[in-house]
């Protein structure tokens, strides 16, 4: 074998062979980067790169869905400046990132939202010999997140708006105790910083007689889960005590155990001042619209005692007048002194005390207004009933101001009959009720009765009732209302035993 054709021909083959793998890998070459522009185009996020050009950043390449999404296309883009596809604001903004990767800074990132689509850029610079030649940026879709966050935001913003403006204070507890948030009003309603409450202990904040109501109450929404409302009162930074009417209301988690108990509570001194004042205003014109009756009650017997009197000068002697006389002055003092009670100023005190007496007393108040009106008083009560604890004078109040409407509701033209009843309706419960033969209410004012101011006399203020709902309340007790017009009207009041 000719070496040299040998030479030759394993030249030649080996030319053959190596231009075989040139033309291989080209192929190779130009189906990997064909596969790579897909990928690239495919993927959903936009990869492009730049390189500055005579003092200007010209885009080299782009691509990726997200281009198409920012309502672009590469040829936008590629061989083009930032000024040539976007908006100058943008631009402006875009170019200070460009600068500091260009100069070689390594994790340059941005946001940025165009057309509605918010992304997130990372611009990486490409070095050789420790000189930028080009930057690659990737960017990622973040509408999703970024509405998210802007929702949440937007409701936060709404809940901080609502709790910083309001004048009620919020407080979070967790279920120990300890105070998790306090809102900025406790700074202008107590006069302490919200951070007060957040580094201490403040039950002595808490007036002395109500601190075990608040503990116990404390206790009861964590036991119970249901909320509680309770007034107390708590001392000002400066002004000292202030009455609030607050709500607890138990915060579960997911395996329904308290988790928090959040406390809103509402400065009521002023209010309760206000209704004071009404109270005592009110029960001021009761006393004098019953002056009348009184004084002409307390006429009756002085008649007599003068009769007699008059008798002993003329030598008349006879023991039992003595007695009469003596019975005439005691029922003088027991009217002077019922009224008397009745203007004193009282703090709510509860006491044993026993219904059939505090309806005597009822009667011995009324008869003189009911004379004068020409309304017979009926008093029914069980002699069963027990004690029962209650501020005598309070439910004495109520009782008064409803016979007063029960007069005052009398029909010119039959004769008013006005009957105050008690019994036990079971074990735990007392109904009092004070029926009268009056003209009625109609439907659509019993819906309205109770409140502050409405009253269909000539004379009158509209808050006999309004008290009496108060001053049942308070003592847990309930009052209804049924009437039928020109027939009369039943009130019922209902208090626990
Ligand atoms: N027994 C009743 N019969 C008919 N109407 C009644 C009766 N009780 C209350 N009302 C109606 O309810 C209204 C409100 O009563 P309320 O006692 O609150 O005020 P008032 O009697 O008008 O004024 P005051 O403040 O002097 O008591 C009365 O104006 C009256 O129209
Ligand atoms: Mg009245």
């Amino acid at each position: 074998m000719n070496p040299y054709t040998i030479t030759e021909k394993g030249k030649d083959i080996s030319l053959q062979n190596g231009l075989n793998e040139q033309l291989c890998s080209d192929e190779l070459v130009s189906i990997d980067r064909k596969e790579l522009n897909e990928t690239i185009r495919l993927q959903q996020g936009m990869i492009f790169k730049f390189k500055g050009v005579n003092g200007h950043f010209i885009h080299t390449l782009c691509d990726g869905e997200l281009v198409y999404r920012l309502g672009l296309t590469p040829s936008h883009v590629v061989g083009k400046q930032l000024i040539d596809f976007l908006p100058e604001q943008i631009t402006k903004r875009k170019l200070v990132f460009y600068e500091r990767a260009w100069s070689g800074e390594d994790h340059v990132t941005y946001e940025e939202e165009l057309n509605g689509i918010h992304y997130f850029t990372a611009l990486r610079p490409v070095k050789r010999n420790g000189e930028v030649i080009e930057v690659i940026g990737s960017c990622m879709d973040i509408t999703d997140r970024k509405n998210i966050e802007k929702a949440l935001l937007e409701s936060e913003t709404k809940y901080r708006l609502i709790a910083e403006n309001m004048t009620d204070l919020i407080i979070l507890f967790d279920s120990q105790g300890k105070c998790i948030y306090a809102s900025p009003s406790h700074e202008t309603v107590l006069g302490y910083p919200p951070e007060y409450f957040l580094s201490q202990n403040t039950l002595h904040l808490i007036h002395p007689n109500d601190s075990s109501l608040i503990i116990n109450g404390f206790e009861e929404v964590n036991k119970t889960k249901t909320p509680l409302r309770v007034e107390f009162r708590l001392l000002h930074a400066e002004r000292g005590w202030k009455l609030f009417d607050c709500t607890a209301s138990p915060v579960l988690d997911e395996d329904d155990e308290v988790k928090h108990i959040m406390v809103v509570a509402k400065d009521i001194t002023e209010k309760r001042r206000a209704e004071e004042f009404l109270w005592k205003s009110e029960k001021l014109s009761l006393v004098g619209e019953l002056a009348a009756g009184v004084a002409h009650e307390i006429r009756n017997p002085l008649t007599s005692i003068k009769g007699f009197i008059q008798l002993f000068q003329q030598g008349v002697r006879n023991e039992e007048y003595f007695d009469v006389v003596l019975s005439e002055f005691n029922r003088i003092e027991d009217i002077i002194k019922e009224f008397l009670s009745l203007a004193k100023p009282q703090e709510i005190q509860l006491h044993s005390v026993s219904i059939p007496s505090l309806l005597k007393e009822i009667y011995t108040l009324m008869k003189p207004e009911a004379y004068l009106k020409n309304v017979e008083i009926i008093i029914d009560s069980d002699r069963s009933i027990p004690l029962v604890r209650c501020d005598a004078n309070q439910i004495k109040q109520v009782l008064l101001n409803l016979c007063k409407n029960s007069i005052e509701a009398t029909d010119a033209y039959k004769k008013g009959v006005l009957k105050i009843s008690a019994h036990l309706e079971d074990q735990n419960q007392l109904c009092i009720q004070v029926m009268d033969n009056g003209i009625g209410i109609s439907e659509e004012r019993l819906k309205r009765l109770g409140e502050p101011f409405y009253s269909n006399k000539e004379k009158g203020t509209g808050l006999g009732l309004m008290l009496c709902f108060r001053i049942i309340k308070e003592h847990r007790g309930t009052i209804t209302f049924e009437s039928i017009e020109n027939q009369g009207t039943t009130v019922k009041i209902r208090l626990p035993v």
